[in-house]
């Protein structure tokens, strides 16, 4: 057995998406160190398809701390949302209502935007390793084992462990089930995925209520497109012609006096999706943040917002423990971030059943979803508490 390479480190982070690099660039400006490893390269993540929408609070943060020259300056800051149902239209006007906005800024970007600046700032981020596996985790000193891409074997040795490594997290897969409880929730549909070369449809997203189920109209660009269409969660992807998926979309839009600009698809994939929840997000000496911790349906456009969330808080706890040298300071971190996880947990919930054709729904299921929507839209007090919970909770 050869000896690995050792580098020795404040914090370990397994996973290098937008919440471990987040968390590393928090840690910086508080003077703590840290090392990130991901199996992926920079390009398979840039490359990676996901949600687009930024809360008030996950733009802050990226301002505060010095990485919004591009989502400031390329995002699309919008300040309502369209909810389309029972053959009309309707606008939420988040400012009006919550006194905040959303940005239109895709994950990839944040990605792309925290990348360079941990590079910029000389951070220790190794992208393209294999082989990873956690050690010691309950102990003061856990690490990180890995091989790099030249075939080098190294340990990152850190006093606390960070799992920010998605929802297949394999540092959450460590902690003995004995130890963890997971709340899940399975959903009987996905959303089949599409970006398209194409203009905008409308100024502002559409959430689309119809009976042959939702459509999302989202955006990317003026000329890129972003729209998903609830599917069975076996659909097949290649069962469906650019010209099947366009008539579907136009068919639930339609139904509400919609039209979409239609273009060349240019990706697509189906979205199975899942809530899930680990409680607490602490083993010893390893934390969960993001995807690790928990996944929340993409109907409310949760998830980067609150794994950013996460490890703002994360990264005041690490802070606080390393400077006391005090673990007990870490059980603060799961309590303050499963307060917000809960409450997202019940918003994408209550979006997703609002807004999707249950499997077997019949025509009372679907006016009594009407009427669901017609509430909220009606009711300052019901579209109030969507733009509050659209925009997020702002932290304190
Ligand atoms: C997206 O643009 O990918 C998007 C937007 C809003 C959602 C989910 C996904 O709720």
């Amino acid at each position: 057995m050869t000896t690995p390479r050792t580098t020795t480190t404040q914090v370990g982070i397994v996973g290098g998406g937008p919440a471990g690099l987040m968390l590393s660039h928090l840690l910086a400006r508080r003077g703590v160190d840290s090392v990130v490893v991901d199996h992926r390269s920079r390009l398979e993540i840039e490359h990676t398809v996901r949600a687009g929408i930024l809360e008030a609070d996950s733009v802050r943060l990226l301002a505060d701390t010095g990485v919004s020259d591009r989502v400031l300056r390329e995002g699309d800051q919008h300040h309502g949302t369209y909810f389309a149902f029972g053959g009309e239209l309707h606008h939420i006007d988040f400012q009006e209502l919550a006194g905040a906005s959303v940005w239109l800024y895709p994950q990839t970007e944040v990605f792309i935007d925290l990348a360079n600046a941990r590079e910029a700032a000389g951070a220790d981020v190794r992208f393209g390793v294999s082989g990873t596996t956690v050690h010691d985790i309950t102990s003061r000193q856990p690490s990180i084992r890995f091989t790099d891409a030249d075939g080098t074997e190294h340990e990152v040795r850190c006093r606390y462990l960070v799992g920010a490594d998605g929802s297949h997290s394999m540092c959450r897969h460590e902690i003995p089930a004995t130890d963890i409880r997971q709340y899940r929730k399975e959903y009987p549909f996905a959303w089949f995925g599409i970006l398209c070369q194409a203009p905008k449809s409308a100024p502002e997203l559409i959430y689309n209520h119809s009976e042959r189920g939702f459509a999302l109209i989202s955006q990317r660009t003026d000329t890129m497109q972003r729209m998903y269409f609830q599917c069975d969660p076996d659909e097949d992807v290649d069962a469906w012609s650019d010209d099947r998926i366009w008539s579907e979309l136009q068919a639930r839009v339609g139904l509400n006096g919609c039209e979409l600009k239609e273009g060349p698809i240019t990706d697509r994939a189906v979205l199975r999706f899942r809530s899930n929840v680990v409680e607490p997000m602490r083993y010893g000496s390893m934390l969960l943040a993001g995807d690790a911790a928990h996944t929340v349906p993409p109907t409310g456009a949760k998830g980067l917002n609150l794994a950013l969330a996460d490890v703002r808080v994360l990264a005041e706890v690490l802070d606080q423990a390393l400077t006391k040298n005090d673990d007990d300071v870490l059980d603060d971190y799961s309590h303050r971030a499963l307060d917000r996880v809960w409450r997202s947990q019940h918003f994408s919930y209550w979006m997703t059943s609002m807004l999707h054709r249950p499997p077997n729904a019949d025509d009372f299921d679907l006016r009594r979803q009407v009427g669901e929507l017609r509430s909220v839209v009606r009711s300052t007090a019901g579209s109030t508490f969507l733009a509050e919970g659209y925009t997020g909770w702002p932290s304190a």
